[in-house]
């Protein structure tokens, strides 16, 4: 009983109320979130601290004190990734995560009182020692404090705050740059950002302290045992069919594409910026605007463009991603660098968000895709960092000068350009390789997504998938109500057995134990308020079923089928008679028959006031329909057939039923296998089924 009084049903099922009420969940997210700024921060603010110690150096001294402090961070994730998920595992994760972030906020708060540039390597290498302790014992932690239907929730909140503190740091340090630049001296204005930083991991300390008993989980493989083993077979369980093989690496390389760009940016932003005449207020807003689109690109990636081949989409994110380092490169204003890097962010963040969904499409092993194109991106990620600002250092302050123009660019932005250039074939051919519509315009295919539905070229609207040949032969009977397609089709199924041939003689819909639940559903005049997008889905759900488990297993064994009803009813009735898009339609039913099309349709076409007049049982609910939704079905199926003449047989059913029959039987034989030529039916007369 409820406080109204009123009992409550028992199948009403509450709705599952979110994750984060679940108590130490949210502890333990917050401590998370602390502890993800910290490292945030942390990441711009030691590097500002190395270019602050060489600023009196030239560019490759400052380069590679940048490059040094990124990459000495990001090393151990990669290489101490298996041994500290291990150690992580072995010991309680809660003290793992309290004593790296302890570990963090001394090692930040002695590089500003040190100031030396050997001690602020050193120390990034051990904050980052300290973070890929910290990373599996949270990622064991979270979901452990959760029940089991929690799992997936939990984890994309923890994503969300592991992910979305990063622009709030990069603002947070643009501010705290801007603050120290105007209230200390240049030796001294890197060490606020750093201060505030231990602060942080300090707090997140706490509150993973405030947490309770944390249980434990095991560890997976480290990013680059993956990579190494990534493509090939790992006992019987492949990472990806051969099928599959072609997108597989295309998404590989939009990831190692996507990783390489946006860590080129992220790695020499400071010099970057500092070339731009911004200092590391501008270098902040570089990153808060790359973690910003970043963010933002992650978010709209799986809602954009939807009706959009979720390939193209990626693909062609990440030539965005490409062609935007190029702007990125060869603009030279600082503000406007920030919105193309945001930008930038964006369609990597797309580009990423698309992408990882379409590995978790992956047939046979959807978690190791993911995890071999996350290491791909971990380690791209990785060597750019470290690279690009040596790259930058290496070009040195050598300024190119174009003519008389004041139009200068200095050794990261040559650089950025150096690795634009690479990205972009190699991006092109990602797109490629990606490419589930080849053959299909681009533009229009894009024009038609904007404007809200999926593109298919006329020819496909119309003749559906294409066809897929079949041992067996296939041939389905259409038309209105009453055209007598039933005793057609019957008759043909006799004639064909007389003939020594396997005959499957099927119906849609409900020729399955599911078909006839659905068919009662469909049918029923009870069933009242069925939307025209479920009444499709019903019919192609039934479809689905028929196929596999009636229709392709025969014709796997070579028999003939012989079906009353396929998916021209769909199109037709569906897509003409309830005026929604036929090609929406088409592409639902394409999926759901995996493509198989009949070898031949027989098209009985009958005004509908005389196919109805014909009708001897009452009414069903789709007969029940006004005599206009009849006539668009006809016309509809008229047109299907116009489109594909060689694959129709269109006959008027008002003609006499055995001069039909005939005209059928004439052009069957014309697909049969091994047919008995027509001379010999003639001459023995064997057939009596078909003149009874
Ligand atoms: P059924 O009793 O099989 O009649 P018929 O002898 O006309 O085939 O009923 C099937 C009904 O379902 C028919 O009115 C047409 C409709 N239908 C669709 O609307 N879409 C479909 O995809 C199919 C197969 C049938």
């Amino acid at each position: 009983m409820n406080r109204t009084g009123a009992t409550r049903s028992p199948h009403v099922v509450d709705p599952q109320p979110s994750v984060s009420a679940i108590k130490p969940f949210r502890r333990l997210w917050i401590a998370l979130w602390l502890s993800s700024l910290g490292h945030w921060l942390s990441v711009p603010a030691l590097a500002a601290l190395a270019g602050t110690v060489t600023r009196d150096q030239a560019l490759p001294a400052r380069a590679q004190a940048i490059a040094g402090v990124l990459a000495l961070m990001a090393l151990p994730a990669v290489l101490l990734g298996p041994a500290a998920g291990a150690l992580a595992a072995r010991l309680d994760r809660r003290l793992v995560m309290i004593a790296a972030d302890v570990l963090r906020f001394a090692l930040i708060l002695s590089v500003p009182l040190v100031g030396a540039l050997p001690w602020t390597l050193a120390a990034a290498f051990l904050v980052g020692c300290a973070t890929a302790l910290w990373i599996p014992a949270m990622g064991a932690a979270l979901p452990a404090l959760v029940p089991e239907e929690y799992g997936e929730d939990a984890r994309r909140s923890a994503l969300r705050g592991a992910y979305g503190s990063a622009p709030v740091a990069a603002v947070l340090f643009a501010v705290l740059a801007l603050i120290a630049g105007a209230a200390f001296g240049v030796a001294e204005r890197a060490d606020l950002p750093l201060y505030v930083t231990a602060v942080v991991f300090l707090a997140a300390a706490g509150a993973t302290f405030a947490v309770g008993e944390v249980p434990a989980t095991p560890a997976g493989p480290s990013p680059l045992q993956l990579v190494f083993r990534g493509q090939r077979r790992t006992g019987d369980r492949p990472v990806a069919g051969a099928h599959a093989a072609g997108p597989v690496r295309g998404l590989g390389l939009a990831g190692v594409i996507i990783a390489l760009t946006a860590a080129a940016v992220f790695a020499v932003a400071r010099l970057y910026a500092r070339d731009l005449g911004g200092g590391d207020a501008g270098y902040g807003s570089v990153l808060a605007g790359l973690a910003t689109g970043t963010a933002l690109g992650l978010f709209l990636g799986p809602r954009l463009l939807t009706p959009l081949s979720r390939r193209r989409v990626t693909g062609l994110a990440t030539i965005t991603t490409a062609l935007a380092l190029v702007l990125v490169a060869l603009v030279q204003n600082l503000v406007v660098v920030v919105f193309l890097t945001a930008f930038l962010g964006l369609a990597a963040g797309v580009a990423w968000s698309v992408g990882v969904r379409l590995a978790g499409d992956q047939p046979d092993d959807r978690a190791r895709t993911f995890a071999v194109l996350r290491s791909l991106a971990l380690v791209t990620g990785l060597i750019a960092v470290a690279a690009v600002p040596l790259l930058a250092g290496l070009i040195g302050d050598h300024r190119l000068s174009l003519g008389d123009a004041a139009y200068t660019i200095g050794g990261p932005g040559v650089a950025l350009l150096i690795i634009a250039v690479l990205s972009l074939p190699a991006a092109l051919v990602a797109y490629r390789k990606l490419d589930d519509r080849r053959g299909i315009p681009l533009a229009a295919d894009l024009s038609a997504a904007l404007a809200g539905h999926t593109y298919v070229p006329p020819e496909q609207a119309k003749a559906g998938p294409a066809v897929i040949r079949n041992r067996g032969v296939f041939i389905a009977f259409e038309g209105g109500e009453g055209a007598g397609k039933t005793t057609q089709a019957r008759l043909a199924a006799i004639w064909l057995r007389d003939h020594g041939y396997d005959v499957i003689a099927t119906h849609e819909p409900g020729a399955t134990k599911i078909g006839m639940r659905l068919r009662a559903m469909l049918l029923d005049r009870e069933t009242t308020g069925l939307s025209p997008r479920a009444e499709t889905l019903l019919y192609a759900a039934d479809r689905a079923d028929h196929v596999a488990n009636v229709i392709r297993p025969a014709l796997d064994r070579g028999s003939i089928v012989v079906s009353d009803r396929y998916v021209d009813s769909s199109l037709a009735y569906q897509g003409f008679g309830r005026e929604q898009d036929v090609s929406e339609i088409a592409r639902v039913n394409g999926w759901a028959i995996g493509g198989l099309l009949p070898d031949l349709t027989v098209l009985l076409e009958v005004p509908p006031d005389t196919g109805l007049g014909r009708l001897v049982s009452p009414a069903d609910r789709i007969e029940s329909e006004p005599h206009e939704f009849h006539e668009r079905v006809r016309q509809g199926f008229r047109a299907l057939a116009d489109a594909d003449p060689d694959r129709y047989l269109v006959l008027d059913a008002s003609r006499p039923h055995a001069e039909i029959t005939r005209e059928i039987q004439y052009r069957i034989r014309e697909i049969l296998p091994d047919p008995i030529p027509a001379g010999t039916e003639d001459v023995t007369s064997t057939f009596p089924a078909i003149r009874d």
